[in-house]
């Protein structure tokens, strides 16, 4: 009798808990993703898309001919680059085998934030880029966007994405160069980024010059005509329409599971997925909500900060948003990210502080406690003593350290070790399997004749 008594309490007990668990507070579940989430941003155009894979993966772009857009966003490496920060123009080589470079034309300094993938941006709701959203929708401005170019802007850029191929190229560190090694890096130091002479002339100069180019831009653009019509705007716009054709990523497990296909996701990842949008668990929805995994808004989590920093502060920090804002509440917060693909593109963090998933998952579990305990040794970056030097300045700043702590706004969640193993699985249910193999992306030769190496 004890014994039926016991066994009657168990099935009570688990009918509460499952009646709990059904009305239990969750974060919605995004829709599915559809064609209506994307622009049309001329990834139809087969001839639009070959010509923006072309620019892409073309040192032709860069003031020393030596760097492109992929050799930090590489189809090899999940979009990013593989490191914590990446080496810019100088380098030589790809992903965790870059280097910093020999003699004169070694790097001067590490770029200052992590390399973001380029998944999905060609859906409509991306309509804030980079770590602090310097790029972002504002009707005041030319193309009705906000950006570091201000009014300078040049019109006539079809979308977001564009704007944002407008940029790499102006920045010495990036692609441009040092000043006095070439005329772009000249003007781009200058400041002339799109006056007489200023960087996007050169360059627009540049693939005028290359009758390879030449032909795909008449053919391409109906305003070009002759050479002379070409201009830097038409490049970004190809470039913008080859990252959105190819990277587009929304058949992952968890989208198929979202459509309606049982058994899409294996049973601990369907697991993880409640825990991440359970709020008395991950919560993780309550930023990563949608159906890419962002709300789009700025929050200060206590990320540790690597390398140079952007120079605010005592000169090695990173204020984040607030650059942008000006606004002192928004010190410390970055952009909250969108995880597709995450397991693709370690290390994560604006600053590549952590080099596997499961330990930026842990960061966040408690923040603060994570930020001061940090362990530098997961960090991926190639070495050289100069700039090593720095790579740690605000780690080891106590009066940092406190004050990105004293900013975060993420709260501790307690989840148990079997949770985070989940929660885990689930992150690797937004991997889209088309993702995995990106060799097709890169062209066979370039119209430039320069080396597709890296
Ligand atoms: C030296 C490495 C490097 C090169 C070369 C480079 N990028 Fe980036 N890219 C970055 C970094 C770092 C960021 C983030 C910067 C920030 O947020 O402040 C970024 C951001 C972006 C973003 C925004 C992603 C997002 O989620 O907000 C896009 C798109 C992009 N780059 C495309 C390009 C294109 C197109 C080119 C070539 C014209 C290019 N990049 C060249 C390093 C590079
Ligand atoms: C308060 C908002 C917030 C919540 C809640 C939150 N995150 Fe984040 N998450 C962020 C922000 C902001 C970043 C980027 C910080 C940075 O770059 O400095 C981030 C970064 C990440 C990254 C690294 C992505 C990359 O590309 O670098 C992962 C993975 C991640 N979050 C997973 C989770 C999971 C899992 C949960 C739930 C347990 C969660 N997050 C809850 C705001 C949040």
């Amino acid at each position: 009798m004890a014994r039926i008594i016991a066994l009657l309490a168990i099935v009570f007990a688990s009918l509460a808990t499952s009646a709990a668990g059904a009305a239990s507070p969750r974060n919605v579940l995004p829709q599915p993703a559809t064609n209506a989430d994307f622009h049309d941003l001329g990834q139809s155009d087969a001839a639009k898309v070959a010509l923006g894979a072309q620019l892409f993966y073309d040192k032709v772009l860069s003031g020393n001919f030596n760097i492109s857009c992929a050799t930090c966003h590489h189809s090899f490496t999940g979009t990013g680059d593989g490191l914590a920060l990446p080496i810019g123009e100088g380098g030589r080589g790809l992903g965790v085998a870059r280097d910093t470079g020999i003699g004169a034309d070694a790097v001067h300094e590490r770029v200052p934030r992590n390399a973001p993938h380029v998944f999905n941006l060609g859906a409509s709701e991306f309509e804030i880029l980079f770590h602090d959203g310097r790029v972002q929708p504002n009707p005041d401005f030319p193309n009705g966007i906000e950006s570091p170019a201000g009014h300078d802007l040049p019109d006539g850029l079809d979308n977001v994405l564009a704007v944002q191929a407008m940029f790499p190229v102006t920045s010495g560190t990036e692609m441009a160069g040092q000043p006095g090694e070439n005329p772009v890096a000249d003007a781009a130091a200058a400041g002339n980024l799109a006056g007489p002479g200023g960087v996007w002339e050169q360059l627009a100069e540049r693939l005028q010059g290359l009758p390879g180019y030449v032909d795909q831009f008449v053919a391409v653009f109906p305003d070009v005509v002759t050479a002379g019509d070409i201009r830097f705007t038409h490049a970004a716009n190809a470039i913008a329409a080859f990252e959105a054709a190819n990277w587009r990523s929304d058949n992952s497990p968890f989208d198929r599971f979202l459509r309606g296909e049982r058994g899409a996701m294996s049973r601990a990842q369907v697991k993880g997925m409640r825990v991440f949008y359970s709020r008395r668990k991950g919560n993780c929805a309550s930023c990563h909500s949608g159906t890419f995994q962002t709300d789009h808004s700025f929050r200060a989590v206590a990320m540790p900060q690597i390398g140079p920093g952007k120079g605010d502060g005592v000169g090695y920090e990173d204020f984040g948003r607030e650059r942008v804002t000006g606004d002192v509440r928004d010190r410390y917060r970055f952009r909250v990210p969108t995880l597709r693909n995450v397991a693709l593109t370690a290390p994560y963090g604006h600053g590549g502080a952590y080099d596997t998933l499961e330990a930026v998952v842990r960061h966040h579990l408690d923040p603060v406690a994570s930020l001061k305990d940090y362990d530098p040794a997961q960090l991926r970056l190639p070495g050289r003593p100069d700039l090593d030097a720095g790579d740690l300045a605000a780690m080891n700043d106590a009066a940092v350290v406190e004050a990105i702590a004293s900013a975060n706004e993420l709260a501790e969640m307690h989840l148990s070790e079997r949770e985070i193993g989940y929660l885990i699985d689930f992150l690797h249910a937004l991997t889209d399997p088309a993702m995995l193999d990106l060799r097709g992306d890169v062209p066979r030769s370039l119209p430039s004749g320069l080396p597709l190496g890296d």
